[in-house]
Parts: C-alpha cells; sequence; structure tokens
C-alpha cells in the first residue's frame, strides 16, 4: 500500500487542470496495477490511495466564503469542496472503478479494500491533505507516503528569502516535526512545505516519506523504490 498526496498545485496551478499531467498519473499507476497483477492479485502492495489537494481554486473559494462573512470553519469546508472536486476529476479521467469520493477515512477503508485505487480529497476542517495522507497511511499500515508537488526539497528556511538556506536531502521524522512546528502558523502566507499536523502523524507512525516534484521520470522513480529528486524522510 502507497498513499500518494498530490498537491492541488501540481495538478490545478490555476483554475484549469493540467490535463497532460493527470492523464500522464493515470498512466503511471495503471502500469503499476498492471505490474502487480502479474506478481499476485489483492497483495496490499498493489494498491493506493491518492489524497487530492485543493491548490489555487480551494484559496479562490476559501477566500469567497469569508467575504461572505464566513469563518473559517466554513472557508474550510469551501476548499475541502474543491478538494474532493479535484479528486473527482482525477478519478473520472483515470476510471479505475471508483464510483465515489470518500468524505472519510472509515469510507476510505471500506472502498481500498473493493479497488485498487481509490481517489479522496479532505475531511474536517482545520487541517490539509498532508495530513490526510499521513491519518490514511497509518490508518492502512502503508508502506510509505509520497508527496507530489511543484516543490521537491524541504530547507529550513525559505529558499527565496535566505540565500543561506539549507536544502535536506535527507532528513528524520524529528527533524521535519520541529521545522513544521516553527513555520507552520495555519495562517495564509505562512505555508510551509508540509504542515504540522502530518508532520506529527509521520513522526509518530514513522513511515517513511517522499517529496518529489511534478516530473514523471521522479515520480516513477519513487514508486519504482529508486533514489528520486526530493527530500525524503527516514529514521
Ligand atoms: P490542501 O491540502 O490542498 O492545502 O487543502 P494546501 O496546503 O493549500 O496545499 P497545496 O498548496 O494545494 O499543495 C486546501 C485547503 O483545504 C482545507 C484547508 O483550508 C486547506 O488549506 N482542508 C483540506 C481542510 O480544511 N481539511 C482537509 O482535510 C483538507
Amino acid at each position: 500500500m502507497i498513499v500518494i498526496s498530490l498537491g492541488g498545485s501540481a495538478l490545478r496551478p490555476t483554475e484549469n487542470f493540467d490535463i497532460k499531467f493527470m492523464k500522464s498519473i493515470c498512466s503511471i499507476l495503471k502500469s503499476r496495477i498492471s505490474i502487480s497483477s502479474n506478481i499476485g492479485k489483492n497483495s496490499k502492495n498493489n494498491k493506493f490511495v491518492i489524497i487530492v489537494g485543493g491548490g489555487h481554486m480551494a484559496r479562490i473559494k476559501a477566500n469567497q466564503t469569508r467575504e461572505k462573512g464566513g469563518n473559517e470553519f466554513e472557508a474550510d469546508m469551501s476548499a475541502i469542496k474543491v478538494t474532493r472536486e479535484n479528486a473527482r476529476a482525477m478519478a473520472e479521467m483515470c476510471d479505475f472503478g471508483q464510483s465515489k469520493i470518500p468524505t472519510s477515512f472509515r469510507y476510505l477503508k471500506r472502498m481500498i479494500s473493493k479497488y485498487p485505487i481509490v481517489f479522496m480529497g479532505g475531511t474536517i476542517p482545520g487541517i490539509t491533505t498532508d495530513a490526510d495522507s499521513m491519518l490514511a497511511a497509518e490508518m492502512l499500515n502503508a508502506e510509505k507516503v509520497v508527496n507530489i508537488s511543484s516543490i521537491a526539497y524541504i530547507y529550513d528556511k525559505d529558499p527565496n528569502k535566505y540565500k543561506n538556506a539549507k536544502r535536506f536531502n535527507s532528513m528524520t521524522h524529528k527533524q521535519l516535526l520541529n521545522l513544521a512546528i516553527k513555520n507552520d502558523m495555519r495562517k495564509p502566507g505562512t505555508h510551509f512545505l508540509f504542515d504540522s499536523v502530518a508532520a506529527k502523524i509521520a513522526y509518530r507512525s514513522n513511515i517513511p516519506l517522499y517529496f518529489v516534484n511534478k516530473k514523471l521520470k521522479e515520480i516513477e522513480k519513487v514508486l519504482n523504490g529508486k533514489r528520486q529528486k526530493g527530500t525524503i524522510v527516514i529514521d
């Protein structure tokens, strides 16, 4: 079982979907299931949960809710709706048989027992799809989590602002947690590559975490167990 956190900014960098990227992800996943069906059906290794992020549209919808007087809970609910729309768009494009987008972890557990690949969006306000991905991985005893976004490496500070920012090729779960706590204020504009709730779950469950950018070659490497360009979080 592999859980993939598919960043909304990678899938939908503007209002529009990156259709070419989406199609490529579908074909990578398709080839993974056909490879593993030769090895043995229904093995846990054959399964993928893909938690899809909200990206640009989630921020727009959350702001619209705020402008109408909505509180942060309601703004998050609007953003979650977008993550689910994005998950549906992926599910429809890949067409692996999934008819509904699970809205809870319990529902996800039922679906992944039926299908080799399940797409899902957000769950509850106050977190992000990074945390959903870690929780799904923990629940399902996943072997690893792959985080696909526009950025592959974690730095100790913002590399756009600080020339001396240190890049991590690999780091421990504790290091990730400390950095995430330091940087993640859960406020717009204070975005860190991985949110602190997600880092906490990663730390306690000790699941290896692989960061990778949108390059298909690199994504294939991670799924094949080869070294990708991007930070690895492992103890
Ligand atoms: P994302 O996980 O996409 O957040 O969820 P992000 O950090 O902005 O990631 P990128 O930039 O797309 O990679 C979008 C928003 O949806 C709400 C939060 O408001 C989050 O910022 N959300 C998502 C929740 O409230 N709960 C969830 O379970 C998931």
